[in-house]
């Protein structure tokens, strides 16, 4: 969750010149135009890159994820209600006679070079790398080594930065890929859990678990309802009838981001200190919104209290939206989502002029239900349910204002829930 934004920072590149963003536009416009093609476009621009033939290259892909509601809660063992949807990272791998890893992406200029026998450090300069060497780590600490090297190639039509989980797709996906090139034979549960083992032993962001677990798990046209205390989970039909779901990015860089996540979950942890022997409990989500107003007022920091009464009302918020997808009642989510923004917004602080601009002015947009931001906020993206026939004069009418307001232009596209990680061939 270390907001995956630019990469090829300063790759070393023994194997020759790489990418660049330039040379990556062919492959955006084949994803846009035929994404049948596409694969078959990256497996030629692997050959070129790193030579041989197609044969033995494996193909992977990784979603994104949006979460429908249920923010900031994963940690506090609460209920959320993600679901991954149709963007994808995908990663072509093939194993090398030597111990050399190479990574490369097509939209980043330079590529990496580590070795499996190195015992890997997060390195500010290694950029995306990172993620990579997180869970090559976390696989040596379960007692896998890769046998060979390999070496690595990417393309993402996810954005970037944007909350909607590059990185998460990137651990996850680069993960299953090794797991099976390697034969660890690791489920896609333990795949989950090793990105978040990552992210909080290598990438140092004490994240929960949803990312990694949708993006994981994830079906086509199904959203999943996971309780993050218990890990189980259920899968629940995004049945939108006339409705989409739309991805608003803000198109913020995000700054300072890592540690105000880690500062909101440290204040979860103060509130549950002073709630948890009062009311009994282990979590704060275990918290009904009634045991919680009884006991509030012994948290002494208002600010601290506000964070709690968020997860509380969130939680309950979540349950109610999964009952009013399964009966049908949009109008009821939509209710929800605008809830939840506002919660967020005055609660637990991490919506920010950008995030609420996009729910202000979407909700203002005449076949819009509602609106909220998605993932961890602080910039990133929000989602709104909006008319299918609407979609076109929705982004107008919000992308303007969302310019006059902040000057930065936001990017749309209307989603569908997709599969979890593939192996493509
Ligand atoms: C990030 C984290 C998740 C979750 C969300 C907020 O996406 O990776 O674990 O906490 O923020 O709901």
């Amino acid at each position: 969750m270390r907001f995956y934004t630019s990469g090829g920072s300063s790759g070393s590149s023994a194997f020759g010149a790489s990418g660049s963003a330039a040379g990556a536009a062919r492959f955006f416009e084949t994803a846009e135009r035929d994404a049948s093609k596409l694969v078959s476009e990256l497996l030629d621009e692997f050959v070129e890159r790193y030579g041989g033939s197609r044969d033995s290259i494996g193909v992977f892909a990784a979603p994104a994820r949006i979460n429908i509601i249920g923010e900031h809660i994963d940690y506090n063992g609460g209920k959320v209600f993600p679901a991954a949807i149709d963007k994808y990272l995908y990663l072509l791998i093939r194993k090398r006679a030597d111990t050399k890893i190479a990574y490369d992406d097509v939209r980043f200029p330079g590529k990496f070079e580590f070795d499996v026998n190195d015992s890997f450090s997060y390195k500010q300069e290694n950029d995306y790398a990172n993620y990579l060497n997180g869970i090559l780590s976390m696989m040596a600490k379960a007692g896998h080594r890769p046998s060979r090297g390999f070496e690595v190639l990417m393309f993402s039509t996810i954005p970037a930065g944007g909350g909607v989980s590059s990185s998460a797709a990137l651990e996850c996906g680069f993960a299953w890929a090794v797991s099976e090139s390697f034969g660890f034979g690791f489920d896609r549960v333990e795949i989950a859990k090793m990105g978040q083992r990552s992210e909080h032993e290598f990438m140092n962001v004490q994240c929960g678990i949803m990312d990694q677990f949708i993006i994981a798990v994830g079906k086509k046209e199904q959203a999943i309802v996971l309780d993050c205390d218990t890990l189980e989970y259920r899968y629940v039909p995004l049945a939108l009838g006339d409705y989409r779901i739309v991805v608003m990015n803000t198109n913020k860089k995000r700054r300072l981001a890592e540690s105000k996540y880690n500062e909101r979950r440290s204040e979860c942890e103060k509130a549950l200190s002073v709630l948890g022997p009062l009311a009994g409990v282990k979590t704060l989500c275990e918290l009904s919104p009634e045991t919680f107003a009884k006991h509030e007022k012994s948290i002494a920091d208002e600010t601290v209290r506000r964070r709690a009464r968020h997860c509380v009302l969130e939680n309950e918020r979540v349950n109610r939206s999964v009952a009013a997808l399964e009966g049908g009642d949009l109008r009821l989510l939509g209710k929800l989502l605008c809830e939840s923004h506002i919660s967020l917004r005055d609660d637990y602080e991490v919506t920010g002029a950008e995030l609420d601009a996009l729910y202000e002015e979407s909700i203002k947009v005449d076949g819009c239900l509602g609106a909220r931001m998605t993932g961890a906020g602080f910039g990133g993206c929000a989602i709104a349910i909006v008319k299918a026939d609407a979609f076109d004069r929705f982004v107008a009418q919000v992308g303007a204002e969302y310019t006059k307001r902040t000057g930065l232009v936001a990017g749309f596209f209307a989603c569908s829930a997709g599969d979890g990680v593939i192996r493509i061939r």
